[in-house]
């Protein structure tokens, strides 16, 4: 049986590098007339139209030009259940915490509302350009079997696990460190390579675990090397000082997770935000990922991240929308309020290394740049579909625009869910009808 050929065509960028700068035209491919030939969800061809198209069989077309098609967008650092905590008014991290989201999260103790919440979750993910996201579900199993189930039905990679927490959180949401064990064990073992599916072991924060739990999260890292491991750190000044109290002996917030086995190439730090110089050194030597998460640091007021800084290191950082104390499902918006906290510490991002940066950029620090974040021949057909005129505000705008660049920058500053005019997962379209970005495009 011969399968169905799906060709589309459009403008094309797509990284082989990281941009060093405004002028690095090795760091990507640009077609103004590409296509890309997808079969059994893998993309089999990339190029110019004129090279592509004969390629194919028989093939379905779909013609998004003047649209830019780009690989599908990488959110490294998200929460499930917060769907609904997003935009909750006046509290910093730890008040937020125990304010809004731990109420919200016993919820998914429910096995229905999980599977309800994970089909908006995934609507949203996929409304916003983005085919893969690390996710943290909540404390309970179920969460993470309905986060999964949901990523399973629509053939997206997606990464996730149930947040370890045994204190400092309420009733209906403390496991302890034998259940979180055997719990994260289950769900690895049902989950860990089925399908698209990859795990993280989560235990959530140094605040919400004992030593006890961390020694576990450790033992199960050492047991599954190959699942991520995702936490929160140095995140803000509250959090730190209470930390600083629970783990007296440690040299610092990241000795915490350092000293019970859990630092590496496969480990995502969100926040990093106050960081010490042994910790960075730390960092460096042991290859694992701080997460910038602009939006959420500007909602909570949790500081300035260092990217710059901390590059210079030669660390790999990721950028993550953090929903829900993140305000917006966008990676583009992530961009552009990332943007503007690197303005503030004279770090101008440009555009073709924000573009790499939320594409193949989080992909280098899965270590999936193999897989996704490009639009390379033989990596998976994850695509998403960019009208740099989606609004009329961005219309006028792009009407003084006089190369990609700008456009680019324009789709950053401005974009949203609107600019998305089509998500393939797998090399399926997915966005809603209803959902679709604005198709205007002259
Ligand atoms: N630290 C521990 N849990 C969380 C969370 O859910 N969101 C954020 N932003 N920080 C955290
Ligand atoms: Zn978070």
């Amino acid at each position: 049986m011969t399968t169905q050929h799906l060709l589309l065509r459009g403008r094309i960028l797509t990284f082989t590098a990281e941009p060093s700068g405004p002028d690095d035209t090795h760091a990507y491919h640009y077609v103004e007339d590409g296509a890309l030939l997808i079969a059994d969800g893998i993309i089999i061809a990339s190029g110019s139209y004129a090279t592509v198209a004969p390629q194919a069989t028989a093939p379905e077309i779909v013609d998004h030009r003047p649209n830019i098609l780009m690989a599908g967008f990488i959110d490294t650092h998200i929460h499930f259940p917060q769907v609904q905590v997003i935009a909750s008014w006046g509290a910093q991290l730890l008040d937020w915490l125990n304010s809004y989201t731990f109420p919200e999260e016993t919820r998914f103790a429910d096995p229905d509302h999980s599977a309800a919440m994970a089909s908006r979750f995934y609507d949203q993910l996929i409304d916003h350009g983005t085919t893969t996201a690390v996710a943290y579900c909540s404390v309970h199993k179920t969460s993470a079997e309905a986060y999964f189930a949901e990523g399973q039905r629509r053939n997206m990679r997606m990464i996730g696990g149930k947040v370890m927490m045994d204190r400092n959180a309420p009733d209906g949401l403390r496991d302890t460190a034998q259940s979180s064990y055997d719990d994260t064990k289950a769900l690895i073992d049902a989950w860990h390579g089925t399908g698209r599916a990859q795990y993280a072991i989560t235990p959530r924060f140094a605040i919400t675990s004992t030593p006890e739990q961390l020694e576990m999260a450790g033992a199960l890292a050492a047991q599954h090397p190959d699942c991520y491991v995702q936490t929160h750190l140095s995140e803000n000044r509250d959090e730190i000082a209470y930390t600083a109290t629970l783990y007296p002996q440690a040299r610092d917030y990241l000795d915490v997770y350092q000293s019970h086995g859990l630092l590496g190439p496969k480990m995502l730090l969100g926040h990093s935000i106050h960081l010490q110089p042994r910790e960075i050194d730390a960092l460096a030597q042991t290859g694992a990922h701080p997460v910038f998460c602009p939006t959420s640091n500007l909602f909570l007021g949790s500081g300035l991240f260092d990217d710059a800084g901390l590059r210079a290191r030669g660390i790999t950082n990721a950028i993550a929308t953090d929903v829900g104390a993140g305000t917006s499902y966008s990676m583009l918006q992530t961009l552009n309020e990332g943007y503007k906290v690197l303005q503030l510490q004279n770090q101008p991002l440009h555009p073709l290394r924000a573009f790499h940066w939320i594409t193949r950029g989080n992909a280098v620090a899965l270590g999936l740049e193999d897989r996704i974040g490009t639009l390379d021949a033989g990596t998976e057909a994850d695509i998403v579909v960019l009208n740099p005129r989606a609004t009329d505000a961005m219309a006028l705008r792009c009407d003084r625009a006089t190369d990609l660049f700008q456009e680019l920058f324009i789709l950053m500053m401005m974009g949203d869910d609107r600019a998305i005019v089509q998500t393939y997962a797998a090399g399926t379209p997915s966005k809603r009808a209803g959902a679709r970005g604005n198709l205007q495009t002259g």
